[in-house]
């Protein structure tokens, strides 16, 4: 008779014997995952593979029901890799296989809200695979999804599913009662009201809408579902409706009932687009209503831009409608004036008001007074304010166009003066001609492809011209913090860049030559070399190249501009596919390594950049993989390790789980597309799938 130590050590064999068994499976359920997208007959003679060892776990999990949540959970990684690759038929039965061995076990499953999820993701398959044939299956699955464990995105899929198969009202009506009972957030019922909206159910939208606005009504955030509710009106041309409701805010909004000030600009912006468009379609009286709304959220003497604009606007408006509205169009910018008295615009108002009553004594004066305050402009805000900030200025204003016509009239009028220009004059010159070709680049981003030339070229004459005058002004004096040079071969380089003309290069070169030349006019130039429909990647990594060094030259690295540049210099040279992959890419790729490596040290790096340096890394090591290049793949991983000391939290997070040994539970982290997905994908292909890359 075998002792009871024996029969002990006999259970402890077997019990290895399995777990090495379970473990081999694994192994080889890996090998399928890596090497899955490579080609399709590798493809179906691992999957059929995958699938016998696939059997023999489950058979095996009769033997070691502790394993049950472990397998279950491989096989979801499997449902979301292929899901993410398009293979539905894989996907859903991956998905399948994960919650019914789930099910084998009450107790070792992973339990319910994990079985609820994946037969959410069940359902979402069926529905992107072929939502006609599958249907019935998609509806069951969310069904028993919520069964299994309620949740908002249970609920929400519901109503996808339902939608998209064309449910009956009341159906849908359902579902939406059930979410209301279920305490789902206000901001998951607006999604849903406008997912309504997106699928043609209009009825049954806006009843929802008003049961979630009673539902939702002592919720201090309610402002933000009156606001959709008037944006769906007014989207839908009920417009007198949209107007009761925004009269019904505005009554509110003096009894206490304010909106929070994220709904209010909502609100704004939503009036003022409803205004100037009735202002292009030259209804002037009722573009003045909708401004007129906008108005009574401001306090009396409160001095803030938007007011400004705002007057303008009403001014303009005022102006149009003619005789009897120039004193209220005088009120009107006197109020745009208190607020933002140096405005050019406010002087252009001004200047157009005196134009229209034929005030042509006053004229001229307001157009000095408008280059002076241009001058102005251009000693104060010029010196201090880069190009961007001087661009955005421009487009706030609603219409480059005449903005730009504005400025062209004034550089020809400056022109049509007898005396000789003095500095005074060329300076007011320059700045129109800035202004003017600023505005045509605006315009260029605005127009349909066809006609973008047209601008580009226009913007070109300004600069050219521009050049000109600024030779004049500097012939005669000097003007040391002028960033005229740095302006003007930024738009020049905008212009080129987009006309795909050659001499872009030159023009670069002539920025590399400005004397301290500064990294965030070179992150510009980058940028402007790849904004559509210019397309120069290797000046824009020449640019990205020399701030970089700019960076580092620095007292003080700024290390998140340093890795922006670092992180847009690899993704510029990555291989976008086996086809490009070269030896001299590789190598350029590695040397930008090397550089994101010299400055990492620091604490304050970026941890998501760190991030996403190791996972690129790592994908680079899968490709070469796939490549059957062993020795690149096993040094692009290993270069990829070597960021993981760099992570803060999340790698404390990746070490417990190789602690516990679970590095697949991490999936579970986030259902979508959580931004630390990747590197945890990328860790556990180091785990499980390093011995292949060394077998
Ligand atoms: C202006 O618009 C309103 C509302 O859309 C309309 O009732 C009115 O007839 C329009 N007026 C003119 C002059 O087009
Ligand atoms: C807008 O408000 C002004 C007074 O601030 C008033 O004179 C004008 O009639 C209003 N216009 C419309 C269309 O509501």
């Amino acid at each position: 008779m075998p002792c009871i130590c024996c029969l002990y050590i006999l259970h402890v064999v077997s019990y290895l014997y399995f777990m090495l068994q379970l473990e081999e499976c694994a192994v080889h359920l890996w090998n399928w995952a890596v090497t899955k997208n490579v080609g399709n007959n590798i493809n179906k003679n691992q999957k059929a593979k995958a699938v016998v060892y696939m059997q023999r776990c489950r058979e095996m999990l009769l033997r070691l029901p502790k394993e049950t949540a472990y397998v279950s959970l491989m096989c979801y990684n499997f449902g979301v890799d292929t899901y993410q690759l398009k293979k539905f038929e894989d996907s859903s039965f991956w998905l399948s296989q994960s919650y019914d061995i789930g099910k084998m076990n009450e107790k070792y499953s992973p339990g319910s809200e994990i079985q609820a999820k994946i037969l959410r993701l069940l359902a979402t398959v069926y529905l992107e695979w072929d939502w006609q044939r599958f249907q019935e299956k998609a509806l069951n699955a969310v069904s028993l999804a919520n069964e299994e464990s309620i949740s908002v995105s249970g609920l929400y899929l519901k109503i996808r599913i339902l939608l998209r198969c064309g449910a009956p009202d009341d159906h849908i009506r359902a579902g939406l009662n059930e979410m209301l009972q279920s305490d789902v957030s206000l901001e998951v019922c607006l999604s849903t009201v406008k997912l309504l909206m997106s699928e043609d159910r209009e009825v049954l939208g806006f009843e929802y809408m008003k049961c979630v606005c009673l539902h939702f009504e002592s919720s201090p955030d309610l402002g933000s579902a009156l606001v959709l509710h008037i944006e769906l009106l007014l989207h839908r041309g009920k417009e007198l409706l949209g107007k009761q409701k925004i009269e019904d805010i505005i009554t509110g909004h003096y009894t206490g009932k304010q909106l929070t000030p994220q709904a209010l600009s909502r609100l704004h912006v939503l009036l003022w687009d409803k205004a100037s468009r009735h202002f292009e379609t030259k209804n002037y009286s009722e573009s003045l209503q909708w401004y007129n709304y906008s108005l009574s959220f401001f306090k009396a003497g409160q001095i803030d831009p938007n007011l400004a604009k705002l007057q303008r606007n009403r001014a303009s408006c005022f102006l149009q409608l003619k005789q009897e509205s120039y004193c209220s169009a005088k009120e009107a910018v006197k109020e745009a004036e208190r607020c933002d008295p140096d405005s050019i615009f406010t002087q252009f108002t001004v200047y157009k008001i005196a134009v229209q009553e034929n005030n042509v004594e006053r004229a001229p004066k307001i157009l000095q007074h408008y280059f002076w305050s241009a001058c102005c402009m251009d000693k104060c805000v010029f010196v201090c304010v880069p190009a961007t900030a001087w661009n955005s200025a421009l487009q706030c204003e609603s219409s480059p166009d005449r903005m730009r016509d504005f400025f062209v009239l004034s550089y020809q009028a400056s022109l049509a003066q007898l005396c000789p220009p003095d500095r005074t004059i060329l300076m007011g010159q320059k700045t129109c001609l800035l202004m003017a070709a600023a505005a045509s680049l605006e315009l260029c981003r605005r127009s349909p492809p066809l006609t973008q030339t047209e601008e580009l070229t226009q913007a070109l004459e300004h600069i050219q011209i521009c050049w000109e005058v600024w030779k004049t002004l500097k012939a005669s004096g000097s003007f040391p913090l002028d960033p005229t040079d740095t302006l003007l071969l930024l738009y020049e380089f905008e212009a080129r860049a987009k006309l795909n003309d050659p001499k872009v290069e030159t023009v670069l070169e002539s920025v590399l030559e400005l004397e301290n030349v500064e990294t965030k006019v070179l992150e510009t130039i980058a940028a402007l070399a790849m904004e559509s429909p210019a397309h120069f990647p290797l000046l824009c990594k020449k640019a990205l190249r020399v701030a970089l060094s700019l960076h580092k030259k620095q007292p003080q690295t700024d290390l998140s501009r340093c890795s922006k540049c670092v992180h847009s210099l690899i993704k510029l040279s990555l291989p976008n596919g086996v086809s490009e992959v070269e030896a001299h890419v590789l190598e350029e790729v590695w040397d930008y390594y090397e550089e994101a490596l010299s400055i990492i040290t620091p604490d304050d790096f970026p941890e998501m950049e760190t991030l996403w340096l190791l996972t690129r890394a790592w994908n680079t090591g899968i490709l070469m993989y796939s490549l059957a290049q062993y020795p690149e793949a096993e040094r692009w991983c290993g270069l990829a390790m070597s960021f993981i000391r760099h992570l803060g939290s999340l790698r404390e997070s990746y070490e417990t789980q190789v602690q516990r040994n679970e590095p697949f539970l991490s999936r579970w982290a986030g259902e979508g597309e959580g931004s630390n997905r990747g590197v945890f994908v990328a860790l556990e292909y180091y785990s499980k799938a390093r011995t292949l890359v060394l077998s």
